[in-house]
């Protein structure tokens, strides 16, 4: 699977630590869109950047990470067909994906170890949607974005 990953100054080393954890795995292959350091920088940038790639069917799925994963998640919701969900631990990584069919990931850089992390990106790697019930509510999401004027 094609996941694009991008964070924020705060997420930075936590997504450098994702790559490197998942180097052997080929079941998941990182498009990485920065940033590139510690310096400072603005998360909406990077959430930007990710979004673009989902939406231009570059990658199947995304990752975010800033400190929190809040302004990120504010960020990425955003843009219409965007379903990121913020999660902080694996129980809430599959049921983002069972229930939400969620398309990006966001985590909280400045509260998440790696071991954590890289838990549940393969739990929400390999976990399916449900549909049924949850379909008819994601379909109530899509009427909410159709609604909303630019
Ligand atoms: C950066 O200091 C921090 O505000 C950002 O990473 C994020 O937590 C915002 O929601």
């Amino acid at each position: 699977m094609k996941i694009a990953i991008g964070s924020d100054h705060a997420g930075f080393g936590l997504k450098e630590s994702i790559k490197m954890e998942f180097k052997k795995d080929s079941s998941l292959e990182f498009v990485d869109v920065g940033t590139s350091s510690i310096e400072s920088v603005d998360y909406p940038d990077y959430a930007e950047k990710v979004v673009e790639k989902i939406r231009n069917n570059e990658v199947e799925r995304g990752i975010l990470i800033c400190g929190t994963g809040i302004g990120m998640s504010i960020t990425a919701n955003k843009f219409k067909g965007i379903r990121a969900t913020l999660c902080f631990n694996e129980e809430l990584a599959s049921l983002s994906r069972k229930h939400n069919n969620s398309n990006l990931l966001v985590l909280p850089g400045r509260f998440m170890e790696v071991s954590r992390a890289v838990r549940m990106i393969k739990i929400w790697q390999k976990t399916l949607f449900e549909g049924g019930r949850h379909e008819r509510r994601l379909k109530k999401i899509e009427d909410i974005e159709k609604k909303e004027v630019e």
